[in-house]
Parts: structure tokens; C-alpha cells; sequence
């Protein structure tokens, strides 16, 4: 029988991506004996430490995440997997040690996952030391390369990690990872689309008005200044999560879930996005910073008071983009995508406004309300599929109100799994449809990347908003008609 245990190697090991993610995502994978028999976890990092220290780390890391409370039986089960190793990874010496303990201990099974839980800087570098030590040959098992975002700082960076990677891995190798194709909603806009027959004959031009892609957050940049400031949200969220979330949405249904057919359908979608020349930056996009303001009842500081953000930066905390995907399907329908730190309220949510029917059958009649019907996705927190209808009140009089059907997908007694669970599990067992070919990197890439020059060079002012509020009001100049607005709750509004 195939021998299906591995080795998780985790760089970054110390860091807070592992803190807050991978470690408890290892850890209730344990939890559902979902880590094959004999698998095993080596932490890597440059701290001092060793595997008494990283045990008692890791039981922190859990405990502040595991469902239902720490389970001692299980954290027992894992810790016996987990093991320290400390390497520099600058150090071409280090990586030598490293082989000769995966290699030669018979600790580690030889199928192997590299986790780059590391500065992007770094990616490249340690492909190219792993290499060096024979630790990426597919000789007695599967090698694998995990790579965080962001892929690259914009198209040209992008391309030059991938040839520079591509030397030392084949494409089937690398999972780069979106953490936003591991969460259940996400995953559910794909089952809700194709298992459901209904939609489809309206999911086009013809019915659909428009779509608003969201994701908003109350917390600020924290202490991530040095990552943040360079980024801005263009790169850190619209590129990669918006754009996916909106592939998904847009796509026609792929030949197969298999990862090839359900990627080329992604594919297609980006590269038909109407490009944004830098002319028509101001039209199609929009940036803003939080200025201080009131959140949860405080005050919080505007993005320029945080620690370490330059007295002068520039960088967005808030960016909007209008898109086109120029083909059959969506021809003229405006996408609209919002992200933004220290805002009302963090969630995130995908809301299809429906046209309006023609409103003569209800001529001389009192009806007042003419809400187009909305189909809303929430993401997170509310995990939510509704359809906002328009019914006719109780009562003597022909008066409307709007009513939402919710499919809800989740019963009560069911708990929520992390998007990096079902990431983790997907590199095991070799599925790839939920991580990133090069090319949907690349298009991406593309399609922001005039918006990010032109943002580039204009450095002398940017809009604020104040923290705590939905973003700038300047940025409604990017709907198409003034009926458009940008839509934040996931319940039913009154009638207009
Ligand atoms: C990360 C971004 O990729 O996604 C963060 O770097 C952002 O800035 C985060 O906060 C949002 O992810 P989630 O899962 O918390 O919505």
C-alpha cells in the first residue's frame, strides 16, 4: 500500500502565521486523525529553541485557538510529532544539517511539505538552498512547496520569483496558497452555483445589475507597519482574495473540479477583465486611509500615528476597484470590489443586485418600494446564502415589504473549520484546485498593476476616512448610476 505519511516542515515556525494558524490547523487535523499515520512536524526557526520549548509553544498556540477547549489526549498525540530545528536561513551549512536529519535520522517519512511561513524576500533563497541539499528530488517521495502570498511585489516581481523558483521545482510542486479558497463559503459559492439549477438562468447581463465584492475589517494594521506600508490594500487584499472571490463568481462551470479545468475556468475570467489603462485609474479605482477615529466605543489612532508608519506614507488602507469582465456572460455588468482596515465592521460579503423588473404592472397602485431583489453571500463572520424577496404585507392595503430566504448552510451542532485545515489537508492528499496556478497569479498581477504605478508616483495627498466609518464617501463616484450604492448589511434594508 501507498505509504501516505509526511513530514510538514514548517519555516517561519515561531512567527505569527504559525502562531495563529498553522499550529492549531495541524493540531485539529490531529484532532480528526486527518494526518496520516506517522506523520510528523518539523518546526523550523532561528530562535534558540528545542523541542521541549517548542511543545510548550505550541500548547500556547493551541490553546488560544482549539475548538471546544485543548483536548490533553490529543495534544499528547501531536506533540509526539512535533520536533525543533534550529537553522538560519541564510546559512548554505544549515540546509546541510537539515537534509542530513530529514534524510538520514529515520525520524521524518520521506514524503515532504515545505511551509514558507517567511518574509517573501526569502522565498526564492531558501527553494534554491533546499535544492542545493537534494531536498526537492522526487526520489523516494513527494516533494512539496507551500508558498504564502504575496507571490511578488507586482507582474514583474511575480515573473521573475516564478523563473527563478520554476529551476528548482515543476509546477505540480508549488501550492500557493490563498487562504480565502479555504473558507466554507467560498467553497460554497462554487456548490451553490453549479449544484443548484435555478440560478443559472439568471446568473448573466440580462438579470444581473450588478456585483459588490467586500471585505472590511474594524482592526488596524497592528505591528505589521514594515509589511503593510510597502503593501497597501490593493496588494494585500484586492489582488489576491477580492480577485479570487470574484473568479469564482464570474466563472462558467468548469469540465471537472479536477484542479486543471476548475483553474483554466479562473483563467479565463481574469485575463477577459477589461484592462485599466492608466488613464482610466481615477475612473475604475479609488484609495483612502483611516484617519483616527472611534471604534467598539474608543478612540484609535489614524493610520499615520500607528508605530512605525512613516510621518508622510501614502500607503492605502482602503482601496475600490469598478472591473469589467468583457464576455458573453457579463458584458457591461460592473464588479465592484472594497477592502479596508479600521472600518465599521469586519466582514466579508459578495451581494448581487438583481435588475429591476418592469415596474408597469404596479402603476396606479400605492407600492412605494422598488428594491431590486439581492442575493448575498456572506463570508465571515455571518456565514450566510440569502435571496432578498419582495412580499406584500399582511393587511387590507397592497403594501410591500422585503423578506430574505436563507439557505444557511451550517446546522448549530456543526463546527466551523479554519481555511488552513482544509488547505494543510489538500497538500497531503496532492490537490491543488484550491491554490494558485502561476498564470491566475500573473493575470492578476495584470490587472492591478497599472492602478499601483500610476498610485506609485502620485504621493502628495490621499483621502482619509475616519476609523470606524464604512470608507470615503468620494469613493461613490465609481458606481455607474446613482442608484447604485455600496451595500454593507446582509439583512434587508426598508423599502425605498
Ligand atoms: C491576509 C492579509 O492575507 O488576509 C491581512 O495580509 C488580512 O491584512 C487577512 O487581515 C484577512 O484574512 P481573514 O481570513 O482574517 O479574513
Amino acid at each position: 500500500m501507498l505509504n501516505k505519511a509526511c513530514t510538514y516542515v514548517i519555516f517561519g515556525a515561531t512567527g505569527n502565521l504559525s502562531r495563529v494558524k498553522l499550529m492549531p490547523a495541524l493540531y485539529h487535523l490531529e484532532m480528526e486523525n486527518r494526518l496520516p499515520q506517522g506523520s510528523k512536524i518539523l518546526a523550523i526557526g532561528r530562535r534558540d529553541w528545542d523541542n521541549d520549548k517548542l511543545i510548550t509553544e505550541a500548547r500556547e498556540m493551541i490553546d488560544a485557538k482549539a475548538r471546544g477547549g485543548l483536548d490533553e489526549d490529543v495534544f499528547q498525540r501531536f506533540s509526539e510529532k512535533l520536533s525543533y530545528a534550529k537553522v538560519n536561513i541564510d546559512e548554505a551549512d544549515d540546509y546541510l544539517k537539515l537534509a542530513k536529519e530529514l534524510n538520514n535520522s529515520g525520524d521524518f517519512p520521506s514524503n515532504m511539505a515545505f511551509y514558507l511561513a517567511i518574509s517573501p524576500e526569502y522565498f526564492a533563497d531558501v527553494i534554491e538552498k533546499l535544492s542545493h541539499v537534494n531536498l526537492l528530488k522526487q526520489t523516494s517521495g513527494w516533494r512539496r512547496m507551500i508558498i504564502e502570498k504575496p507571490f511578488g511585489y507586482d507582474l514583474e516581481s511575480s515573473q521573475a520569483l516564478q523563473q527563478r523558483i520554476s529551476r528548482y521545482l515543476d509546477e505540480e510542486q508549488i501550492y500557493r496558497i490563498d487562504h480565502y479558497l479555504g473558507k466554507g463559503t467560498v467553497q460554497n459559492v462554487l456548490v451553490f452555483r453549479f449544484a443548484n439549477v435555478m440560478l443559472e438562468p439568471l446568473w448573466n447581463r440580462h438579470y444581473i445589475d450588478h456585483i459588490q465584492i467586500t471585505h472590511s475589517e474594524d482592526m488596524g494594521i497592528g505591528s505589521r507597519a514594515s509589511y503593510y506600508d510597502d503593501a497597501g490594500a490593493m496588494r494585500d487584499m484586492l489582488q489576491s482574495h477580492l480577485l479570487q472571490l470574484l473568479t469564482l463568481v464570474a466563472m462558467e462551470p468548469p469540465a471537472s473540479m479536477d484542479a486543471e479545468s476548475l483553474r483554466d475556468e479562473k483563467v479565463k475570467v481574469l485575463k477577459s477583465i477589461r484592462p485599466i489603462t492608466k488613464q482610466s485609474v481615477n475612473a475604475c479605482a479609488f484609495r483612502a486611509q483611516y484617519s483616527e477615529g472611534i471604534i467598539d466605543g474608543k478612540k484609535v489612532n489614524g493610520y499615520l500615528q500607528e508605530e512605525n508608519v512613516p510621518a508622510n506614507s501614502v500607503t492605502e488602507t482602503y482601496a475600490a476597484m469598478k472591473l469589467y469582465v468583457d464576455n458573453w456572460r457579463w458584458s457591461d455588468v460592473p464588479f465592484y470590489l472594497r477592502t479596508g482596515k479600521r472600518m465599521a465592521k469586519g466582514q466579508s460579503s459578495i451581494s448581487i443586485c438583481f435588475k429591476q423588473p418592469p415596474l408597469q404592472f404596479f402603476q396606479d397602485t400605492p407600492i412605494q418600494c422598488k428594491n431590486p431583489n439581492w442575493l448575498l453571500l456572506g463570508i465571515q463572520p455571518e456565514e450566510c446564502i440569502r435571496m432578498e424577496m419582495t412580499v406584500k404585507e399582511p393587511g387590507l392595503e397592497m403594501r410591500t415589504r422585503v423578506r430574505s430566504l436563507d439557505a444557511s448552510f451550517r446546522n448549530d451542532n456543526e463546527s466551523h473549520t479554519d481555511a488552513y485545515e482544509d488547505l494543510l489537508l489538500d497538500v497531503i492528499e496532492g490537490d491543488r484546485s484550491l491554490f494558485l496556478r502561476f498564470d491566475e497569479v500573473e493575470y492578476a498581477w495584470r490587472i492591478v498593476d497599472p492602478i499601483l504605478q500610476k498610485w506609485a508616483v502620485e504621493r502628495d495627498f490621499i483621502t482619509t476616512y475616519p476609523a470606524g466609518s464604512w470608507g470615503p464617501t468620494e469613493c461613490q463616484r465609481l458606481f455607474e448610476t446613482d442608484k447604485q450604492y455600496w451595500r454593507s448589511s446582509l439583512t434587508p434594508s426598508k423599502c425605498e
